[in-house]
């Protein structure tokens, strides 16, 4: 397994490989890996001969108040878990390789990005779209794969590549949860044994919203509540609970249409991701 630290090598790489006539995967993550970012080489590995896992812990999509400098990072056992996936190269570029000093240019998704997560987190997806174009940039690939735990995430960056062009087909992977049910993710391992327990609420509120909907329930507001009163159950505190539009975004009072149940909640001072594809 190559490890390439520095965007010349990458992009020399990726050139040869073109060159080469081989098709490029690609695997953006801030790293911390687990099963479900693993599970996301695994869909790009069929029709892809090389596969590159980028672990970057991109600066611009944090905010000022936020985790940057206590997000978990350990390079030696994502190295592990990549080589034991049969990943080809992990693309690992320094913060000051990313952007200079005096670095100037953004890429700014104005619609999908808005709402939800973009609300609450000013600025997050100007860095999430620009470090994903510059990754693009960097490991031309012919594919990448993202996970629909970050459910809003995928559609800004499904906006992104078809409206600056970029010749990358993206590939949507589904959400690996833990044996309990809780979301994997990087951040749950800020979770104290207590926040961890009183965090299942939210997995548990989305089945009872999923159980509803199959059971014919389509009101926007009763699926929301369903999730709302769970998690405040468990001690947690709803961030936002909304029924939006799998298509562009807006806000639905009732899942007629396919939907996304989207779900952002605190247990103590960590926040969580969670959401349902309904319809
Ligand atoms: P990160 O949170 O590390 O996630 C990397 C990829 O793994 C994303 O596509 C995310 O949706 C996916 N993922 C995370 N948890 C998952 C789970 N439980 N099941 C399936 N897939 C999961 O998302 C980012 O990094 C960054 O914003 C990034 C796109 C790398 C840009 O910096």
């Amino acid at each position: 397994m190559m490890i390439l630290r520095s965007i010349a090598e990458m992009q020399a790489a990726a050139l040869a490989w073109r060159r080469a006539g081989r098709r490029i995967g690609l695997v953006p993550t801030m790293g911390y890996l687990h099963a479900g970012h693993l599970s996301l080489v695994a869909l790009a590995r069929p029709d892809c001969d090389v596969v590159v896992v980028s672990i970057f812990v991109n600066p611009t999509q944090f905010g000022p108040q936020e985790d940057l400098a206590k997000y978990p990072r350990d390079f030696e056992r994502d190295a592990a878990c990549c080589r034991e996936a049969g990943v080809d190269a992990i693309f690992a570029p320094e913060p000051g390789d990313m952007y200079a000093a005096d670095f100037s240019t953004w890429v700014t998704e104005e619609r999908l990005s808005q709402p939800l997560c973009g609300a609450r987190r000013p600025g997050h997806f100007r860095g999430v779209v620009t470090v994903v174009a510059k990754l693009f940039n960097a490991v031309l690939p012919d594919v990448a794969v993202f996970g629909q735990k970050d459910a809003q995430q995928c559609l800004v960056l499904q906006r992104l590549v078809r409206d600056l062009n970029f010749p990358v087909t993206l590939r949507i992977g589904p959400i690996w949860r833990e044996a309990d049910g809780l979301a994997m993710s990087s951040r749950n391992v800020y979770l104290s044994s207590d926040e961890r327990q009183r965090a299942l609420a939210i997995s548990r509120g989305v089945r009872v919203a999923e159980a509803a909907f199959a059971a014919g329930e389509r009101s926007g507001v009763v699926l929301c509540a369903r999730v709302h009163d769970a998690i405040t159950a468990g001690g947690g505190r709803p961030d936002y609970v909304e029924l939006r539009s799998r298509h562009d975004l807006r806000e639905l009072t009732a899942a007629s249409e396919p939907a996304v149940l989207a779900v952002a909640a605190f247990f103590g001072v960590t926040r969580l991701l969670d959401n349902s594809f309904l319809g």
